[in-house]
């Protein structure tokens, strides 16, 4: 990963959530160290750590940090204290299922483990949050390797928000094949879209893959239709806060529009996630929970409001690309094609990947 910035680690107790503050990229590498609770809920929920796969590690390793700071209660006080920062952690942010998954697996792994005094719980919880942690890194080496066999030598990878390692406790889902292609001796040049009203994609892609040396052109938001007209991407490649049962794909605002215009200049368009971002329980992308933030976020810039004060906005953070204009599923098992059906479960880690499309 040399170049390739860590988004979210141990802190050095072993026992903290160790985060790139995003909120102050790129003017500065700001490091956190999250303990309380409310510390990580507000990390979540303001992003300074975000990115569907990168919360729901973030969430795991935070309950676990937060039980290990609840080990002096009583069995049953500990136990209450651990069910509400379960249920605030998940509810941090609606959108990426990876936050409750991850939520939801922890729990388990302690239901599991019987009646043990907290000490031992807690000790429990740390080991499956790394699991988890570790989970995910290998996760996204894997999409990495399937999804460069997508990108040629010359490749240019249009992309929106910020799908790479600073949204995965890895090398991301979106950028790993750009890595991948890259690190198997392959020129792929990126597109990044600044992707308002947050600019992950200004801020944040800007960076990363300037971090790691791979050559990177802004776009506005409002230009990907006309570059996809004009041939300036071979493909569209991004990440997914949720994919639902039918392939439908919630991912960060803006992400529908660039869909449609590369359905319409015959452009494919990609999708990467690992098996944690899919949700077998939500049929269709009707049934996903679209979080809608504050207006403020659309008033200001960088601290400057620039709109009419008493304003209205709406500030839909996500949307939904219907699976008919996705072209392939990149997963951490494979490259899935349509039609997609994750009724029965995520994808086998172990299945051959798929034959990419010519
Ligand atoms: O609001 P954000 O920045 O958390 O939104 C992030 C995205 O929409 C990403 O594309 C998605 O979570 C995939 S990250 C691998």
């Amino acid at each position: 990963m040399s170049g390739i910035p860590r988004a979210v680690t141990w802190g050095h107790d072993g026992t903290s959530v160790r985060i790139i503050d995003q909120r102050a990229l790129p003017q500065a590498l700001r490091y956190l160290e999250l303990r309380t609770l409310d510390e990580v809920v507000d990390a979540i929920r303001t992003l300074a750590v975000r990115g569907a796969p990168a919360i729901g590690v973030a969430g795991a390793m935070g309950l676990a940090a937060v039980a290990t700071s609840h080990v002096a209660l009583t069995p049953r006080e500990f136990a209450v204290a651990l069910d509400d920062a379960a249920r605030r952690i998940a509810a941090a942010r609606p959108t990426a299922v990876n936050l409750p998954w991850a939520i939801a697996r922890l729990r388990r792994r302690a239901a599991t483990e019987g009646h043990l005094e907290p000490v031992h719980l807690a000790a429990v919880l740390l080991d499956e949050a790394e699991r988890l942690r570790a989970e995910d890194e290998a996760m996204c080496a894997r999409i990495g390797t399937y999804g460069a066999r997508l990108l040629n030598d010359g490749a240019r990878v249009m992309t929106h928000c910020n799908a790479g390692a600073l949204a995965t406790a890895g090398i991301g889902t979106a950028l790993a094949p750009v890595y991948a292609a890259r690190d198997a001796g392959r020129h792929v040049e990126v597109l990044a879209t600044e992707t308002r009203p947050l600019w992950q994609g200004a801020r944040l892609t800007m960076w990363e893959l300037s971090q790691a040396g791979v050559p990177c052109t802004l776009i506005a938001d409002g230009a990907a239709a006309s570059l996809l007209r004009g041939g300036a991407a071979d493909c569209v490649l991004v990440g997914a806060d949720r994919i639902a049962a039918n392939g439908d794909v919630a991912n960060k605002i803006g992400t529908y529009p660039i869909a449609l215009a590369a359905h319409a200049h015959h452009v494919p368009f990609y999708v990467a996630a690992p098996a944690s971002t899919i949700d077998p329980a939500t049929p269709t992308g009707a049934d996903i929970d679209i979080e809608e933030r504050d207006a403020d976020e659309l008033m200001s810039v960088a601290g400057a409001r620039h709109v009419v004060v008493g304003a209205r906005g709406r500030n839909p953070a996500f949307d939904v690309t219907p699976a008919s204009l996705v072209t392939a599923i990149v997963t951490d098992a494979g490259i899935v094609l349509p039609p997609y059906d994750f009724s029965a479960s995520a994808p086998p880690r172990t299945a051959p990947p798929h034959t990419p499309p010519a």
